[in-house]
């Protein structure tokens, strides 16, 4: 929450509910959801499968329209498609037409923003995670975890201040996936973008988050938010402090409450 002096929330759920129905049924994914992600603040969602994590991203990018309560985006309730966040869905869903360049422009183009240096940074974001010699491979000629990288460029060419990523990191081995964890944390830290960000690991959530939410089953509500008190940056030696731990056991503690993670 915020008063009209201070910079706004980059994003705010405010009881936010989704109803979805069908002739076969009626599932109810998201109930009375509330959360503020602030100017500059890393957010992270975990939550058991179903809990309603995607649709929350769904909603805040304005491609589906809650059916109770609202989204802000800096402060201007979403109506429609957003063009100021980066998004990567959990699918990587790149155009099979077109090149990975072609894949990583597309953002560009609909933005006016098809200049020399963005197309420089789109080169340079491809290079960072790998993709250096695909720029003009399709799809198909990608694995599963190239696709996803590909897509983690297209949320970030066009430099957005806010990042909304859904598990962008699931399809990776493991090794890629740490080293895009400090890649993200570095980009955060230096750009201070903000972000929410779906993951699965809660370790992954820790070290990137300044706050972590947990999620209760379907209908998904927040249970807790846990506020990660360690110092940034942030490097892979916290992984094994006790610290660290002390919140990955703290989190996993309300996941096994639940008769999760047993
Ligand atoms: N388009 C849709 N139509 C009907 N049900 C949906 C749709 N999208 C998601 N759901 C249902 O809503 C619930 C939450 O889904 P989702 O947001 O994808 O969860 P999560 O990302 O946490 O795994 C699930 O039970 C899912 O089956
Ligand atoms: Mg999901």
């Amino acid at each position: 929450m915020t008063t009209a002096s201070e910079t706004p929330d980059a994003i705010s759920f405010r009881d936010v509910s989704q109803v979805y129905r069908s002739p076969e049924r009626i599932v109810e994914a998201l109930c009375g959801v509330s959360l503020d992600i602030r100017d500059g603040e890393f957010v992270s969602l975990v939550g058991p499968s179903g809990c309603g994590k995607s649709t929350m991203l769904m909603i805040a990018s304005g491609l589906l329209t809650s059916t109770g309560g609202e989204v802000l985006v800096e402060g201007t309730p979403v109506r429609g498609p957003q063009t100021l966040p980066g998004v990567a869905f959990q699918d990587a869903l790149l155009l099979d037409w077109r090149t990975v360049m072609g894949n990583v422009l597309i953002q560009l183009e609909g933005r006016k923003l098809l200049d020399d240096a963005h197309r420089a940074r789109a080169g340079d974001l491809l290079r960072r995670v790998g993709l250096t010699g695909f720029e003009n491979a399709y799809p198909r000629q990608l694995s599963g975890g190239m696709k996803q990288r590909v897509s983690i460029c297209r949320a970030l060419v066009h430099d957005p201040s806010i990042l909304l990523l859904d598990e962008p990191f699931g399809a990776l081995d493991t090794m890629t996936r740490e080293q895009l964890m400090l890649d993200l944390h570095r980009l955060w830290y230096e750009q201070r973008k903000s972000v929410l960000f779906i993951t699965h690991s809660i370790a992954e959530a820790v070290f990137l988050s300044d706050r972590v939410a947990v999620m209760t089953p379907r209908p998904g509500r927040i249970e807790r938010i846990v506020d990660i008190d360690l110092p940034h940056p942030r490097s892979p030696g916290l992984q094994v402090t006790p610290e660290f731990n002390a919140y990955v056991s703290q989190i996993h503690g309300l996941f096994q409450a639940r008769g999760y993670l047993t």
